[in-house]
């Protein structure tokens, strides 16, 4: 962190002495006011709900520009390594800090593909949900659960064990979203096959069986693959947040994550991608296309509190450069499965269509963000409503862990304490009340 050569100045118009405070800089983004001393000096702490300015950390992970609509991972714009590298590429990159070379990348490839495979008792442990339990449900369980079948990597102060549950956390998340997606349906679980690339692997653990050979589709496979890499990181959004909050109080790496996971679930958050194939599947019930319109008013009206999910953004306030590469994605996967006239996809262009051109939207910078088209492309794959924040839990496991380690190494790091503005009731005594 940079000294910058200016500094805030805070006074109060009741004429308390005025502070002094520390400007930082990073390498690009906005400066931040250091104001760590603020209540030692005043007494006062800051109010930000919603931490609509608030810098809670310091991190070379990842950056969002979101008025430039940019996305880089430790430098590389999204779009790069969408194009030219692989999901495992960019979870070394999240983790080191670089792209691999040829025998990193060999040996990091291996690494990951050979432990895959999940504790045997996870499949008993599985039985206690119900058939019908939602998988983030199930997975917030499974992903703690690890802890205890892992005793050897839950010291979150020795990096040899943060090493360690990173690459379990990695290469088992997609057997367990898998496992998760296998028991509700009632089939058997497919083991991995390691000599499959990362993608393939979960094809194949999702959709194969053991009555034949599974053949992984390169397209779906390339699609996956992608989906994984856009969801990757995305800086200290809600769930990074509470991984680093929870994580902060030293608890092991897999409870951490699994914070995380439940963070995600929500339909604010990763849950969007869930809600907006819901969303999408009511209209199509309502009557389709003709409907739109209706539905679209129906998001404009404030009372009604329904949203156009799948739109807008917290930090974008421009195309997210995700969406874009997801498009491109979602219209080669509806056109190797020959989906391109199905209806609900009809009814999802649809929506884009007018949304974008509606005043609304327009002045509110609303775009689609990466889930409307991540649902879509998830649907056509043949992936469960209800698991596709799985998905995107599997994805964001890199980041999440990523940014944990990032935070332990921190010579700055404290556990996370959030002060408050109280407005419940001064003191008073029970007596008075009878
Ligand atoms: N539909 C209709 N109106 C909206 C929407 C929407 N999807 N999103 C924002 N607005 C309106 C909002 O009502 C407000 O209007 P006004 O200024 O008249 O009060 C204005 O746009 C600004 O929105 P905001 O509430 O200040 O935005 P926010 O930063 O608090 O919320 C958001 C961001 C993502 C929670 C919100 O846009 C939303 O709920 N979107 C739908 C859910 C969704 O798709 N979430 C996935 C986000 S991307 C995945 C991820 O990174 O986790």
């Amino acid at each position: 962190m940079k000294l910058a050569d200016n500094k805030a100045t805070l006074s109060f118009s009741n004429g308390g002495p005025s502070v002094d405070l520390p400007v930082y800089q990073g390498t690009v983004g906005p400066d931040v006011v250091d104001i760590r001393k603020l209540y030692a000096q005043t007494g006062m702490f800051t109010y930000d709900p919603g931490f609509l300015s608030t810098a809670a950390c310091q991190s070379a992970i990842t950056y969002i520009d979101g008025d430039k609509g940019e996305l880089l991972y430790r430098g590389y714009p999204i779009e790069q390594l969408a194009t030219q590298c692989d999901y495992l590429d960019t979870c070394y990159l999240l983790l080191n800090g670089e792209l691999p070379d040829a025998a990193q990348r060999g040996d990091f490839h291996k690494l990951v593909l050979h432990h895959t495979m999940v504790a045997e008792q996870m499949q008993f442990f599985l039985r206690g949900f119900r058939r019908d339990a939602h998988p983030m449900a199930i997975l917030t369980g499974l992903v703690g659960a690890l802890s205890a079948f892992y005793h050897d990597s839950t010291d979150i102060n020795n990096p040899r064990h943060r090493e360690i549950a990173a690459i379990r956390m990695i290469a088992k998340l997609p057997t367990l979203v898998a496992m998760a997606y296998k028991y509700g349906v009632g089939q058997p679980y497919m083991y991995p096959r390691n000599e499959l690339s990362y993608a393939g692997n979960f094809l194949r653990m999702m959709f194969g069986t053991p009555c034949e050979d599974y053949v992984v589709n390169p397209v779906l496979e390339r699609a996956l693959d992608r989906i994984f890499i856009l969801h990757a990181d995305h800086e200290q959004n809600a769930s990074t947040s509470t991984v680093r909050l929870c994580g902060s109080s030293g608890t092991n790496p897999f409870a951490a994550i699994a914070a995380g996971v439940a963070c995600l679930w929500g339909p604010a958050h990763g849950g969007a991608n869930e809600a907006c194939l819901n969303m999408l599947e009511d209209i199509q019930a309502q009557g389709g296309i003709s409907k739109v319109g209706e539905y679209m008013e129906k998001v404009k009206d404030k009372n009604s509190g329904v949203k156009l999910m799948g739109f807008g953004h917290r930090v974008y306030k421009n195309y997210d450069p995700r969406a874009k590469l997801m498009q491109e994605t979602c219209n080669e996967v509806l056109a190797e499965l020959g989906l391109e006239n199905d209806p609900l996809f009809k009814l999802a262009k649809e929506v884009e269509r007018i949304a974008l051109e509606d005043d609304y939207f327009v002045s509110r910078k609303l775009y689609p963000n990466v889930d409307f088209y991540s649902g879509i492309v998830q649907r056509a794959i043949g992936i469960p409503v209800n698991l596709f924040t799985g998905v995107f839990a599997l994805a964001r496991t890199v980041g999440w862990i990523a940014q944990l380690n990032e935070m332990i190494s921190d010579p700055e790091y404290k556990i996370g304490r959030p002060r408050q503005l109280y407005t419940g009731s001064v003191r008073r005594d029970i007596g008075a009340a009878k």
